[in-house]
């Protein structure tokens, strides 16, 4: 008898509590970010201007950058205060070729200290623009280095100690293409803005005034799911539309924005083919629908608009279609998870004029990528991902977390312990994924990659070598790239040395001895 009885009060127990639970975080009202989705495309697409470089013979190539403040009317009849460079939002396209070298000279007209890095590429560490290399106010900051990758869609963006996040925010963020002998013969769509578009997606919130409102901190949730704006802005543009040929069209999309992710594919559900990954180019084309992008990851797509006579839109798809009630709302609770569950246009394609001879098919091969595998890895290492920390640390500018040795193929684990996504991306080299949760990629993330995401609980193994350059007195970064997370201390610094037996020479910066707070 008493056994039933105490049965009874268990099972009372196991149904009320997590009912209780679940009824009593039903009943808290959290502010959700709607992504406004009821705007109809009215703005033609603005396309960043190629960087006019002066070209000495026929490897040098000389461009200023100039980091400003301005006006931008993102709608009609309101200027909004914003950031630029070489303009008053976003910046130019860089557009070089493998082998060729870069010297560009950027100046900082803005009335904060920043600097620029060049996600992606692979450049020294003196020259990588991360948070060692500071350009105050009025001063200028030279870089000259020669492109030794391949062909890529590659970006450049602030990357200031604990401010990063905000002067992207601002506006400050650009292009970076790399072009190379085998991306120009195969034939690919490579007309700048007419069927090769680079289209950066960024969210952004306004106030009434029409002015860019900065406000992560006070969004409710108990964790930060960074910064989530309700106006969405492709290269700067709202609500816009693009006319284009019917012909194959090449997209190269960049997700800018600090912390919204996009599950990007067509209203109608066509299929396209990527044909890269964040590093270069897969090495075949594959079909797909939909699209995962998490801030700072690139992709290549081929769209076939050859049998279209009106118009197509490009939109983002809710990322978890069917959530689970319960798990739905306590992440509602902590991080305003519903955010990413919504629909809505990114883009609205205008097919017109004549179907011409352009490029009609798409090579069955695109690229040989050497694949590395666990075998021939000399190191392993594992970085843990809690909701604001890697392995329990918090990034200070004066400690060096690892070391690595040039040219050695390492394994890195990425493990998420934390109920949030993050973004993992490492500077320096271009990575290859080997596994997601102990199972082989899918084809599309076979590719060339700087930035990675990592869900809920997942555990992505790495293979990455940093075979171009050493310099055992400066560090590159790996973070988190929710641009929040990264500003709260989610990174850390490596240095790569020559050899095993050489010694870091690294000076703590004087007045940045650590940043753990924000
Ligand atoms: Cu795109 Cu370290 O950044
Ligand atoms: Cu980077
Ligand atoms: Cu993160």
């Amino acid at each position: 008898m008493s056994t039933l009885k105490y049965a009874l009060i268990l099972l009372f127990f196991i149904i009320s509590i997590p009912s209780g639970v679940a009824w009593y975080l039903s009943t808290q009202k959290v502010p959700v970010t709607y992504v406004n989705d009821t705007v109809q495309a009215q703005n033609t697409l603005n396309i960043p201007p190629l960087l006019e470089a002066q070209t000495y013979g026929d490897t040098l190539s000389f461009a200023n950058l100039i980091l400003q403040t301005g006006m931008t009317s993102f709608f009609n009849g309101i200027d909004t205060d914003t950031w630029g460079v070489n303009g008053s939002f976003l910046g130019p396209t860089i557009r070089i070729k493998k082998g060729q070298t870069l010297k560009l000279n950027i100046k900082n007209t803005l009335p904060e200290s920043t600097t620029i890095h060049w996600h992606g590429a692979e450049v020294p560490a003196a020259m990588d623009g991360g948070p060692h290399q500071i350009i105050k106010p009025s001063a200028s900051w030279s870089v000259t280095f020669p492109i030794v990758q391949e062909a890529a869609t590659l970006w450049y963006h602030p990357h200031m100690m604990g401010k990063t996040a905000e002067h992207v925010y601002k506006g400050i963020a650009g292009f970076f293409i790399i072009d190379d002998e085998n991306s120009e013969n195969l034939g690919l769509p490579n007309d700048y803005g007419i069927n090769d578009i680079p289209l950066v997606i960024q969210d952004r919130k306004f106030d009434e005034k029409g002015q860019l409102v900065y406000d992560h901190k006070h969004n409710g949730h108990m964790i930060t799911s960074g910064m989530l704006g309700n106006t969405i802005l492709v290269n700067g543009t709202f609500a816009p539309y693009q006319d284009i040929p019917p012909t194959l069209v090449r997209l190269r999309i960049l997700n800018g924005s600090n912390a919204r992710r996009y599950h990007i594919g067509f209203s109608d559900n066509r299929s396209f083919k990527q044909i890269a990954t964040d590093g270069g180019l897969l090495e075949k084309p594959i079909e797909r629908s939909r699209l995962m992008l998490s801030p700072g990851e690139r992709a290549e797509i081929i769209v076939d608009f050859s049998q279209d006579n009106k118009v197509a839109k490009l939109i983002s798809f809710p990322i978890n279609p069917e959530p689970d009630r319960f798990r739905d709302t306590l992440a509602k609770i902590m991080i305003g998870k519903r955010d990413e569950n919504q629909q809505f246009n990114l883009l609205e394609f205008r097919v017109q004029g004549q179907s011409s001879a352009q490029t009609k098919t798409l090579p069955e091969k695109l690229n040989n990528i050497a694949h590395w595998t666990e075998k021939e890895a000399v190191k392993k290492r594992t970085f843990r991902l809690s909701s604001s920390s890697i392995n329990d640390l918090k990034m200070d500018m004066a400690r060096i977390d690892e070391v690595v040795v040039k040219g050695d193929l390492e394994l890195w684990d990425i493990i998420n312990t934390s109920s949030i996504n993050h973004p993992f991306h490492i500077h320096g080299a271009q990575f290859q994924i080997l596994s997601r949760n102990g199972k082989k990629p899918d084809a599309h993330e076979m590719g060339w990659k700087d930035t990675v995401a990592i869900a809920d609980s997942e555990k992505v193994m790495l293979a990455v070598k940093f075979d171009q350059y050493a310099d055992p007195a400066l560090p590159y970064m790996y973070h988190c790239h929710n641009l929040e997370h990264e500003d709260m201390g989610m990174m850390g610094q490596l240095i790569v040395v020559n050899s095993a037996d050489e010694k870091i020479r690294f000076h703590p910066p004087a007045e940045t001895k650590s940043h753990s707070t924000h």
